[in-house]
């Protein structure tokens, strides 16, 4: 029997090839919304906590609010239940959970306040990059083209698939996003190096995805006694960087060994981006919070 594919929107489960939303929904006349994406483990919903905040401070963030009594929690539950549904409680899934401003005749204002918003949750098996994971991935440096809030998760994602599309085009696994001289984040990721061997990442602040995994891996870090500083990669030190790898709830520790067709360090993964490999598959296989 072919695995159900059952798909959450506006209060109905439904099957996916038949889940409708309006033609006028501002999700698809604007991009006006947000989104989170959480990692499935045999059916948990890992650093679930995480990304309900990050999800109800982009609704903020844009001044969405849920309909009645829905909380960023009771759309995580509902996933749950649709991972039951589509037989996702063994092995590792993905949840996707988006909320938009709702479906009204188009102006750039916000509709009347009796819109609700649209909730669209889906769920999907997902299989890990090992390979890539193993061995190492490839990245090149692009523009960051995008606007001044990038620390909230909305649907606008223009420039990221322009990057990402790039990338793919040179035939990488991921853009390296340059603001200014300095490194940000990637297009679905945010980049760690390693530089005269302190760990850095870009500070959290308006340019960058407060990326769930980026800080459950500087948490780690400290506790392995990794020096780790919130100091930005400037673009001029790339060349010196001995380690370099991206984080994200679906990339995981991904080594960078090769960078605008350079080696990175000795184009190898370097030891510190293995330790952070390491203990981030033991949390993921322990459940984490
Ligand atoms: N992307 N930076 C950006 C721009 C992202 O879109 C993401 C996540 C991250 C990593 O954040 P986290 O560790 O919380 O997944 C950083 C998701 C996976 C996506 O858009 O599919």
């Amino acid at each position: 029997m072919a695995p159900k594919d059952i798909v959450y929107v506006n209060g109905a489960f439904v099957p996916r090839a038949e889940a409708r939303v309006s033609v006028e929904d501002r999700g698809f006349v604007f991009g006006d919304g947000v989104y989170e994406v959480l990692r499935i483990i045999n059916g948990r919903p890992f650093a679930a906590r995480f990304h309900n905040e990050r999800l109800r401070r982009s609704l903020e963030g844009i001044r969405i609010s849920l309909a009645g009594k829905e909380t960023p929690e009771s759309l995580t539950e509902i996933g749950r239940h649709l991972l039951e549904e589509n037989g996702l409680l063994q092995g590792e899934a993905t949840m996707y959970m988006q909320v938009t401003r709702g479906a009204a005749t188009r102006a750039h204002n916000f509709p009347p306040p009796e819109i609700q918003p649209t909730v669209y949750i889906s769920v999907a098996r997902f299989t890990p990059y090992s390979d890539l994971a193993l061995n190492g991935a490839s990245a090149i440096t692009h523009p960051d083209l995008r606007w001044g809030r990038c620390d909230l998760k909305t649907l606008n994602l223009l420039p990221n698939i322009l990057a990402s599309q790039a990338a793919k085009e040179r035939g990488t696994f991921e853009a390296m996003l340059i603001r200014d001289g300095v490194v940000t984040e990637g297009t679905k990721t945010n980049f760690f190096g390693v530089l005269d061997g302190t760990l850095r990442t870009h500070p959290c602040d308006d340019h960058i995805l407060p990326g769930i995994t980026r800080s459950i891996l500087s948490e780690l870090a400290r506790e392995l006694n990794v020096d780790l500083e919130e100091t930005p990669i400037q673009a001029s030190e790339i060349p010196l960087l001995s380690e370099l790898f991206l984080s994200g709830t679906t990339t995981d520790v991904m080594p960078v060994v090769t960078l605008d067709n350079k080696p990175v360090g000795n184009g190898k993964p370097g030891e510190v981006t293995r330790k952070l490999q390491r203990v981030l598959a033991e949390s993921l296989a322990s459940g984490g919070d």
